[in-house]
């Protein structure tokens, strides 16, 4: 809530000015590598020695940044960067001094923490589209294309919601990789690219100066080898990757994953070496199947000579692919098959950009428009091709000979100034021209004869004369209007070889004033904007016909379209987790990297980080072998979480329950624990405001609530504390850690018999004492909660002065004589509303009631702190009203005020809180 985005409109204009004075740096390490950290604040330098800098220089505004925080620091970028545009419109990383002819891979990386409003955008390279990215599909896009220019230009496509971007890389491909067979016509997508028998981590470089990413399988798919024989003859796929293998004794499916709906062509490499070196030709020979079809009968990696052999196989697919291997029955034969790596990659034909010279005069014109007009909105909205796959703002295009041109151009009332740019007469298929009431200075351009103008409007400017000759012998213009430039002072024209020319001969009459032209600009412009977004739409269907459906097929199950495209928050939420996964116990060590990032230590054992193979990063709870807590807690956890769902309580993803591991796995909450963000490492970097603590505070309460009300079984948690109330990437708060959650004693239960359990500090004396255990436990432990949030004190500590060890027992006398002042946290002193703090005081103060009777019911505390949360939220209403009105009706405000503060009686009783916080709105006397 308190990290969403503010974005100005001119901020995504200021960047324009920057774009083209942007040049793509290198290291000399990494000859051709562009590394970019979105919104990174300084260059690192990675544990793969690649150095990655900031893209401040293609954005260099830092308004669009949002910080996440990753379970595994610097494995990837430490943020993203949304891009707040129109639709239709795109946004472009325009990536410069690159060798025209060689190929390159171009891989960037979406991922989001784990919530941002739901987002759909299209990603281009060029004007190609090759993925559609939202919430539920693929985090990370990877193409592999040929650079026929200097540049290239990487795009975001907007479709809804604010499309963002995490981190941007290019890389030169080795000239011998040759993965387009020398077709500049086409685009691969890399789907998959496996290093088999790989056990450790990705391998990318160095070891791959190419700097692919060669994954290790998540599923074990076969028996691991490793080299013993020594091979160092150049390949396509780096040693390394080579040194591993998969082998079966009969068959082996190496891939039968999921694909786009759609049919596409693929192409598959297949990387073979005999790793064992006893094995000689014929006794290794295997059929090679894409979808139960025989595609290569009685291959022998040794067949031509070498132990070396790749593959490349032609598929065409839609929906899933089915790769195996499997063993020739053959006397002769005695193994099974082994392969060491393979690469699926999509194949994308690549859509022609516009035509050449219109798109190097188009950008020769922004460039210089933007001399003198950095802020305007227009040209903010010019990125990458004019005409594709949207016109740029202000343009029409239409094909001509195979290729997009432009045909119309109206800026007219853009507020644009200086002179009108000369690139405007290189637009060999213009039309129109539509530049009336703008600040334009200087002469009309002329054109040459050549020029296909119809029509040209420079009305309303402050050109000089005289009209430039060529005009005059246009062949096609029939409309020339240029009045209202007061200091055009020489005659009309003579003569127009076009005797049909329709102008105003520079008499700025009544019918061309701006008013009544104005009416006319408005009709012009909506026209034309609705045209362009019409065939912007169009357009995007037809490239759609090839890269759709991907966003409704999440996870095996095909969702109706409007589930996923109606903004749908918490629908979206469902379906992301409709299904728990089982993972191996294999994959679980991929994605954590063998247990490399340590990112917690709980009750049920430790947590680390990793993740997906999808990308999605993940928060793995490990149960240690000393643990305390057995298999009971674990099924209880998984029966439990499969069950209750929440926006409040952290979603189980899935679960590895295998050879006596036992093992959770939940979205990576990127921004910690309450407890870390109150007096943690967290609380160091910033303070948490009132406020947030305030929306976290009432989002936990309506978690538990929903454990308490669980489909009419109460579920108590046991072990509410404030490092078990996680935050989102939006500060949303979350309940984790149903490890200890048992379902409440129903009426009839034979005295179910629980020992006490919970965290010092936080545990209820009622409970403790009778061991009868109730949701009020729950309540007592989240009051503690509360006084934490207040004081941004630990429940328990003592190394404080003995009185002060316990937060409850400290806390309590100074609430019960109003010295509010003496609990609160320094850190907020002064920054919240007294009304809103005395009710949670309040709160706080009726859950650690010592009899449980006494305390309210999480529902309860729910509605209290929902009232707390509008109060705070009007108090800073309240203040902004004063900036803007400059106080002079403060009256009527405060009048208002009152009406939504409405106390009840008992609290109107409650003598106010004192103290001298500056927020509290003044009385009306
Ligand atoms: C980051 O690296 C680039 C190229 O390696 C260099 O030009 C730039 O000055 C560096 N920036 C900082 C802040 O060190
Ligand atoms: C292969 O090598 C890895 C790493 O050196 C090792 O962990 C694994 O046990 C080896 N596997 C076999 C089958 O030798
Ligand atoms: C796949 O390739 C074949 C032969 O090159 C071509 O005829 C067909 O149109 C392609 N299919 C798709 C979906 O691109
Ligand atoms: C994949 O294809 C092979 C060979 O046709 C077949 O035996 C196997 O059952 C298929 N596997 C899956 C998961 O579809
Ligand atoms: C390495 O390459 C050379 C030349 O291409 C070939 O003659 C030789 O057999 C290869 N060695 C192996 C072990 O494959
Ligand atoms: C696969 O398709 C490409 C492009 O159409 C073609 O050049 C190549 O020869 C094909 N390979 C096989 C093995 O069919
Ligand atoms: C003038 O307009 C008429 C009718 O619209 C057309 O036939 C004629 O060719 C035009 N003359 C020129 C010089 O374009």
């Amino acid at each position: 809530m308190m990290e969403r985005l503010t974005i100005w409109p001119l901020g995504l204009v200021n960047f324009v000015a920057f774009c083209f004075l942007a040049i793509v740096q290198s290291s000399s390490a990494q000859k051709g590598f562009v590394s970019l950290r979105c919104c990174e604040k300084s260059n690192l330098t990675d544990s793969n020695g690649i150095v990655w800098t900031t893209d401040d220089e293609f954005f260099p505004d830092r308004q669009t940044c949002q910080e996440i925080l990753r379970p595994v620091k610097n494995s990837k970028g430490n943020y993203i960067r949304t891009f707040d545009i129109v639709v239709p419109g795109k946004v472009c990383y325009h990536l410069r001094t690159l060798v025209p002819g060689q190929d390159y891979l171009v891989r960037a990386d979406f991922s989001y923490g784990d919530s941002l409003a739901p987002s759909l955008f299209g990603v281009l390279i060029g004007v190609t589209p090759i993925a559609l990215v939202s919430l539920v599909s693929k985090l990370a896009v990877e193409g592999i294309f040929r650079v026929q220019k200097g540049y290239v230009d990487f795009c975001l496509l907007k479709e809804e919601g604010d499309p963002y971007i995490s981190q941007l890389e290019l890389r030169p491909l080795n000239n011998d990789s040759d993965y387009l067979n020398g077709d500049s016509g086409t685009v691969l997508k890399v789907i998959r690219r496996v290093n088999l028998g790989g056990t450790g981590g990705d391998i990318r470089y160095p070891d791959d100066p190419s700097d692919r990413i060669w994954k290790p399988e998540a599923e074990p798919i076969g028996g691991i080898i490793n080299a013993t024989t020594e091979f160092h003859n150049h390949t396509r796929a780096p040693i390394k990757v080579l040194q591993t293998a998969v082998t079966s004794s009969d068959r082996m499916v190496l891939f039968s994953g999921g694909l786009d709906i759609i049919q596409y062509n693929y192409t598959i490499f297949l990387y073979f070496l005999e790793l064992n070196s006893s094995i000689g030709v014929g006794e290794r020979v295997f059929d090679i199947y894409v979808n139960s079809e025989k595609t290569w009968s009685g291959f022998d990696i040794q067949g031509q000579g070498s132990i070396y052999r790749e593959v490349a196989l032609n598929a065409t697919a839609s929906g899933s692919l089915n790769l195996t291997l499997a063993k020739v029955s053959n006397e002769s034969v005695v193994f099974g098959p082994i392969c060491n790596a393979y690469e699926i990659l999509q194949v994308h034909s690549w859509v022609q950009e516009s035509l050449q010279g219109d798109v190097d005069a188009m950008l020769d014109m922004r460039h210089e428009l933007l001399q003198s007009n950095s802020k305007s909105e227009v040209l903010a909205t010019w990125w990458g091709d004019p005409c594709l796959p949207i016109y740029w703002q202000g343009l029409v295009c239409d094909y001509s000979n195979g290729s997009s041109v432009v045909t119309k151009m109206d800026l007219s009332s853009s507020k644009l100034t200086g002179f009108i740019p000369s690139g405007i007469a290189k637009l060999v298929y213009l039309t129109e021209v539509n530049l009336s009431y703008n600040l334009f200075s200087g002469k009309i351009p002329s054109f040459p004869t050549s020029s296909l103008l119809r029509s040209l409007d420079v009305r309303g400017n402050d050109l000089l004369s005289p009209i430039p000759g060529s005009l005059f012998s246009l062949p096609y213009l029939t409309t020339l209007y240029f009045g209202c430039n007061p200091h055009f002072t020489n005659a009309p024209p003579a003569s127009f070889k076009n005797s049909n020319l329709t102008t105003d001969h520079g008499r700025c009459t009544d019918l061309e004033s701006p008013n009544s032209k104005k009416g006319l600009v408005i009709i012009t412009v909506a026209c034309g904007s609705v045209l362009t977004i019409a065939l912007g739409i169009l357009i995007f269907c037809l490239y759609r016909r090839k890269c759709a459906f991907k966003r409704y097929d999440i996870k095996g199950y095909t969702v109706k379209k409007n589930a996923v495209s109606s903004i749908p928050s918490k629908e979206d939420f469902v379906l992301k987790s409709i299904s728990i996964q089982t993972f191996t116990l294999q994959c679980i060590e991929a994605t954590t990297q063998k247990y490399k990032t340590l990112i917690g230590e709980g009750g049920f054992g430790s947590v680390y980080g990793g993740t997906l193979p999808d990308g999605q990063e993940v928060a793995v709870k490990v149960r240690s072998a000393t643990s305390t807590q057995g298999t009971r807690e674990f099924e209880n956890e998984l029966n439990l979480l499969s069950a209750i769902r929440h926006e409040n309580l952290v979603p189980l993803l899935g679960f590895c329950c295998e050879s006596d591991q036992q093992m959770l796995v939940y979205p990576f909450m990127s921004n910690g624990s309450l407890q870390d963000r109150l007096y943690g490492e967290a609380s160091k970097r910033k303070i948490l405001d009132w406020p947030t603590r305030l929306s976290i505070a009432l989002g936990s309460a309506r978690g538990l609530t929903h454990l308490h009300n669980f489909s009419g079984r109460c579920v108590i948690h046991r072990d509410v504390k404030s490092s078990n109330i996680l935050l989102d990437q939006s500060m949303n708060a979350k309940v984790a850690d149903f490890g200890f959650s048992k379902y409440a004693p129903q009426e009839g239960d034979s005295g179910a018999s629980l020992e006490v359990r919970g965290t010092a500090g936080y545990l209820d004396p009622e409970y403790y004492s009778t061991q009868h255990l109730s949701a009020k436990s729950d309540v007592f432990s989240f009051g503690v909660v509360l006084l934490e949030i207040i004081s941004g004190r630990e429940p328990l500590n003592i190394h404080r002065p003995r009185n002060e060890w316990s937060l409850v027992e400290w806390a309590k006398p100074y609430i019960r004589e109003q010295k509010i002042d003496e609990i609160v946290d320094p850190n907020i002193k002064g920054m919240y509303h007294a009304e809103a703090m005395w009710r949670v005081v309040e709160v706080a103060l009726a859950c650690i009631e010592p009899f449980s009777a006494y305390r309210p019911s999480m529902a309860d505390i729910v509605r209290e702190l929902e009232d707390a949360l509008i109060i705070e939220n009007n108090a800073s209403e309240y203040l902004k009203s004063i900036d803007s009105f400059g106080g002079s009706n403060r009256f009527s405000i405060i009048i208002e005020k009152k009406a939504v503060l409405s106390p009840t009686q008992e609290q109107a009783a409650e003598p106010s809180p004192l103290g001298s916080q500056p927020l509290a709105p003044p009385e009306p006397r």
